[in-house]
C-alpha cells in the first residue's frame, strides 16, 4: 500500500496534470484524479495518510489526520546571506571554516536552508551536497532548491547550486572516498524543541528523527577532509553521548551550539 496518493487541486490546469505524473514516479504513488473531494475525504478513499496536491504555484504536501501541512520555502537562508554579505559572520560557517572553493556535505538537508549558506559561501567554485532521507521532504526540497522565485539574486544563485538528493546519508557516506569532503554537516532533529521554533513543526512532523549515530560520526570523519560539524541545542546529551566538543555557540538569542570533530 502507498504512503501517499498524488493529485490536483479542485480546477488543474493542464500543465498540473503533467507534473502530477512526474511527482507520482518520484515518490512511486498513485495519482488520483481529485473529483471534488476535501483532501480527508481524499485520503480515507484511498486509505493512505497523506496526499500531495499540484496546484496554484506551489506544491504542498497534507496529513490531515495530524494536521500536517507542508510546502517548501528557503527559511532564513535569506537573511542569513544578507548578514554574511554585511561581513556579519554566521555561526555554522564559523563551524565548518569553508570558503570559496570548499566543497561541504549535508547529511540532513531537511528544506536546504543551511545548505544554501554553504553553497553561498563556498561560491561558484566550490561544491555542496544535500541529502535527505524522507522522500516527500527530499523531493519538495529538490524542487524548491531549483524552482523557488526568490528576488534576492545571492539567494537564488546559491539554491540552484545545492545538488540535493533523496537517500539515507548513512548509506551515502559510505560509498564516498576518504577526505572527499572539506566539511561534513550534520543537523540531527533536536529532541527537545527550541522555544520560538514554531516555523520548525511541519517539517519535524514530516522529519526522520534519528538520532546520530557513534557509527555515522566515524564514516563522516573519514569523508571530511577537515572537520564534521554538528548542530545541536545548548547542552544537548548528544555532545557527551558521542564525547563532541562545543566549539562554537551560536550566542544572541539563538539556543544552538556548533560541536566539530576534527582539525
Ligand atoms: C533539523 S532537519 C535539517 C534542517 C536543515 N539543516 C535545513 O537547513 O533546512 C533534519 C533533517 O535530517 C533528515 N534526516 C535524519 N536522518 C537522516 C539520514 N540518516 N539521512 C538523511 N537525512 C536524514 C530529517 O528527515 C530532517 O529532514
Amino acid at each position: 500500500m502507498p504512503a501517499l496518493v498524488v493529485t490536483t487541486s479542485r480546477h488543474p490546469h493542464p500543465a498540473h496534470l503533467a507534473e502530477a505524473s512526474r511527482w507520482a514516479a518520484l515518490l512511486d504513488a498513485p495519482v488520483v484524479p481529485r473529483n471534488d473531494l476535501s483532501l480527508i475525504r481524499l485520503t480515507e478513499t484511498h486509505g493512505v495518510p497523506g496526499v500531495l496536491v499540484l496546484g496554484g504555484d506551489r506544491v504542498t504536501y497534507y496529513e490531515p489526520a495530524r494536521d500536517l501541512l507542508y510546502f517548501f520555502h528557503p527559511g532564513m537562508s535569506r537573511r542569513r546571506i544578507r548578514n554574511l554579505k554585511a561581513a556579519n559572520g554566521d555561526p555554522m560557517i564559523t563551524a565548518m571554516q569553508v570558503g570559496p572553493g570548499d566543497s561541504v556535505l549535508d547529511c540532513t538537508l531537511g528544506r536546504g536552508a543551511d545548505a544554501t549558506v554553504a553553497a553561498h559561501v563556498v561560491g561558484l567554485e566550490g561544491r555542496v551536497v544535500g541529502i535527505e532521507k524522507v522522500p516527500v521532504l527530499a523531493w519538495l526540497t529538490v524542487d524548491g532548491l531549483q524552482h523557488y522565485e526568490i528576488e534576492d539574486a545571492a539567494t537564488r544563485e546559491a539554491m540552484r547550486r545545492v545538488e540535493a538528493d533523496c537517500a539515507d546519508s548513512a548509506d551515502f557516506l559510505g560509498d564516498q572516498a576518504d577526505g572527499s569532503f572539506d566539511a561534513v554537516y550534520f543537523d540531527p532533529i533536536f529532541e527537545q524543541m527550541v522555544a520560538g521554533a514554531s516555523s520548525m513543526v511541519p517539517l519535524r512532523q514530516l522529519a526522520s528523527h534519528e538520532p546520530l549515530t557513534r557509527e555515522a560520526l566515524i564514516e563522516a570523519r573519514r569523508v571530511a577532509r577537515r572537520r564534521v560539524v554538528i548542530k545541536q541545542p545548548s547542552g544537548s546529551p548528544l555532545w557527551g553521548r558521542l564525547g563532541i566538543e562545543v566549539a562554537i555557540v551560536a550566542g544572541g538569542k539563538s539556543h544552538v551550539e556548533y560541536g566539530v570533530v576534527g582539525e
